[in-house]
């Protein structure tokens, strides 16, 4: 049996703690599937397409990591794919209430399907999306803490070379 697995999220912009757990989860799972959805309560900076394009290049060397995009119900997407797993990863204690929730709701609509945590690594248990854009907005620098392509991406978006 192939064992693969969805990993979800805004990733408006992915930044390097994402790519962590990229890179962790897909020594895991035969497959790994990084999903882009938009979440209903966030105003996303960039588009979905763009998004997209940002993981396909920051997870060009991982030969078992695909990038696609998803709307609707992620239990739901996880069956059409075949996955057995959903891999979230956990930052901080703040994370948890909300990660908790999530899980044990989708184990409610589909309980085919588990969700397995993996610890951020510590040197990034500070960074996220939303602090890089509002830094990158502020014009301050976002270099070591995203892919390259996402600093040039930011870039064009905020109009400054
Ligand atoms: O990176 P984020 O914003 O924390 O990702 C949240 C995401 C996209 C994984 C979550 O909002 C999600 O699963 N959306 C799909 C819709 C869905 O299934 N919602 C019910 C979750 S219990």
């Amino acid at each position: 049996m192939v064992r693969r697995a969805i990993y979800p999220g805004s990733f408006d912009p992915v930044t390097n703690g994402h790519l962590d757990i990229i890179q962790r989860a897909s020594s895991l799972f035969d497959e790994l599937i990084v999903a882009v959805s938009t979440n209903i309560g966030k105003d996303p900076m960039f588009t979905a397409d763009e998004r997209v394009e940002m993981l396909r290049d920051a997870c060009r060397h991982l030969p078992n990591v695909t990038v696609e995009h998803f709307d609707g119900l992620l239990v739901r997407y996880a069956a059409n794919r075949n996955a057995n797993a959903i891999v979230k990863g956990l930052r901080a204690l703040s994370d948890f209430e909300f990660e908790f929730e999530m899980a044990l709701m989708n184990r409610r609509l589909d309980e085919g399907i588990e969700t397995v945590f993996m610890m951020t690594n510590a040197e990034y248990s500070y960074l996220s999306s939303s602090i890089i854009r509002e830094i990158a907005s502020f014009g301050g620098s976002v270099e070591g803490l995203v892919p390259k392509i996402v600093e040039e991406y930011l870039k064009r978006k905020l109009g400054s070379s």
